[in-house]
């Protein structure tokens, strides 16, 4: 694939952008009437107001040009049919078969992998019953209460926001905790009151082998042996989600109690694959399989919508846009959804540990940026704290505001309130207000955003929206001209720590040879934990 910057439409961008750059919201809106409801797109349910960017329809123009040219609908076949794209780790990138209906064919290494994850999916959803009807019954014969989740980065995020986004279909009788940390307060405090007898924990974890989740889980299986005392309770209380089964059953979990997924599944494209099985116990096989339906809608909208009227490409090259053309570092995702709290979280492991990378495909060093900074709070807290940076601050900060028509707590005022915010803030961060006598009540405005507006948050919406993050971050990497499925950026922190741990823990001085800093720090640390 050739860098892009050689590309005739990146060349073609960089004189539209010199044009247009400096032409202000105020006067696009003004020349045409009607950008407002031209410059939207509508798919699956969704609606794209991208109007409030610096854009022209040239613009759009030439950046579904630079997706063409970057052969964006070939590549995307290629992801969809079991291409080996994931070249780094020689993997297929296939979690659009997660999602994809009974009846599909999707071959890797001349296997139909479809069957294998529907059989997973029934699995998890006859579990599921039990665990939720109170038919699973623990070791001292108590159903089950409360539900760990023990994992971490795409074993955490995915299922934690999807918990939380979706608690108002989940079963309230059953309560939910997410640990994550390898500092002990995480397991401590979810534990804390806890009765291990009612307790069912899912070690989720792709490779078996990841320090944090290993040490929680270890310690988890002492804190229920330390009260239930027999062996044999692990089984009752116990189950894992992973691609390793010998190392599930070396850690004593019996396989028979194993959801399994497949290398061609990327931590952090994994929330709709087994690594779900607490999403599907709160909310129950029907919602998880609407959630997944909501996916599979948002994908094939992406395999085959023009891409000037396709929400995943747009977004994702808008998001382009603002980082190569107008050097923008930062992107604010804002939801006006409070259960949509960890929204942003999920989407910075998402699209950072995607498309954080300076090395192409070919090996040769990046000459332009990567890898969009997502950052962001649920409106309207965030309007409290740090939005005032947004509007007057030195930066551009493109922001994608999201919003339900409809609240799940209807109360009163509050949604209008909430919605009149959402739109305010848009308005204002894109028209501001020029004409104050005093310098600082001026807002220049000329802020791009994108509103994206959806009937009601539920389990398909979620996964139309997690789909449509997912496919965009893919324009951008297959733009970028790299590999978005690996993550090589954070092996060496594994390596040095697991140097560090025995240094840490000898009793008997050890020899250090680190940097002049990391040995006096281990000194220190050594001497005060003492
Ligand atoms: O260290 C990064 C990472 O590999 C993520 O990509 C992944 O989501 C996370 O660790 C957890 O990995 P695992 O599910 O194998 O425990």
């Amino acid at each position: 694939m050739p860098n892009p910057t050689t590309l005739p439409a990146w060349q073609a961008l960089q004189a539209h952008h010199a044009e247009i750059s400096k032409t202000h919201l105020r006067d696009l809106f003004a020349a045409d009437p009607t950008r407002g409801t031209t410059l939207t797109a509508e798919a699956a349910g969704l609606y794209l107001d991208f109007s409030k960017n610096r854009i022209t329809a040239e613009t759009i123009q030439l950046l579904v040009q630079l997706a063409n040219e970057s052969n964006l609908r070939g590549r995307t076949e290629a992801m969809f049919t079991g291409e080996k794209i994931n070249t780094t780790e020689n993997r297929a990138v296939l979690h659009t078969a997660l999602r994809a209906p009974k009846t599909a064919q999707i071959v890797v290494d001349n296997h139909n992998v479809v069957p294998d994850v529907h059989a997973v999916l029934d699995a998890m959803s006859a579990f599921a019953i039990k665990v939720r009807s109170g038919q699973w019954l623990g070791h001292t014969g108590k159903p089950i209460k409360n539900v760990i989740n023990i994992g971490i980065g795409g074993s955490d995020l995915g299922p934690v926001m999807a918990y939380e986004a979706l608690k108002h279909y989940s079963a309230r009788h059953l309560h939910f905790y997410y640990v994550s940390n390898v500092d002990g307060t995480d397991l401590a405090e979810a534990v804390l009151g806890l009765d291990p007898a009612e307790t069912l924990c899912i070690v989720s974890s792709k490779t078996f082998t990841t320090i944090e989740t290993m040490t929680n889980a270890s310690s988890a299986r002492q804190w229920l042996l330390a009260t239930l005392k027999d062996p044999a309770a692990v089984a009752k209380h116990f189950v894992a989600v992973s691609t390793n089964a010998a190392e599930v059953s070396k850690f004593g979990i019996d396989t028979a109690n194993m959801f399994g997924f497949w290398d061609w599944v990327g931590g952090r494209y994994s929330m709709d694959s087994a690594i779900g099985l607490s999403t599907m116990l709160a909310i129950g096989p029907d919602n998880f399989r609407a959630m997944l339906n909501g996916f599979h809608e948002m994908d094939e909208h992406f395999r085959t919508a023009p891409y000037d009227q396709n929400l995943p490409a747009l977004m994702g090259l808008l998001g382009l846009w603002y980082t190569n053309f107008f050097g923008a570092h930062t992107q604010a995702v804002l939801p006006y959804e409070q259960y949509l709290k960890r929204f942003p979280a999920y989407l910075q492991q998402l699209t950072m540990e995607s498309n954080g990378k300076y090395i192409q495909l070919d090996g040769e060093r990046v000459n332009y940026d990567t890898g969009v900074i997502y950052w962001g709070e649920p409106g309207t807290n965030g309007q409290h704290s740090f939005y005032q940076l947004i509007h007057q601050g030195t930066r551009l900060i493109p922001c994608d505001f999201l919003f339900f028509a409809k609240s799940l707590n209807p109360n009163g005022r509050h949604q209008d309130i909430l919605i009149a915010n959402v739109l305010a803030q848009a308005e204002a961060l894109a028209f501001g207000k020029p004409d104050s006598p005093e310098p600082h009540r001026v807002f220049e405005g000329n802020r791009p955003s994108n509103m994206l507006v959806a009937d009601q948050l539920d389990p398909a919406t979620l996964g139309k929206l997690v789909a449509l993050y997912e496919h965009a971050v893919f324009t951008q990497g297959i733009i970028w001209n790299i590999d978005s499925f690996d993550q090589w950026g954070v092996e060496l922190g594994k390596v040095l720590a697991n140097k560090i741990v025995p240094e840490l823990e000898s009793e008997t001085e050890p020899a250090l040879n680190h940097d002049s800093s990391t040995n006096n720090l281990i000194r220190r640390y050594r001497a005060a934990r003492r």
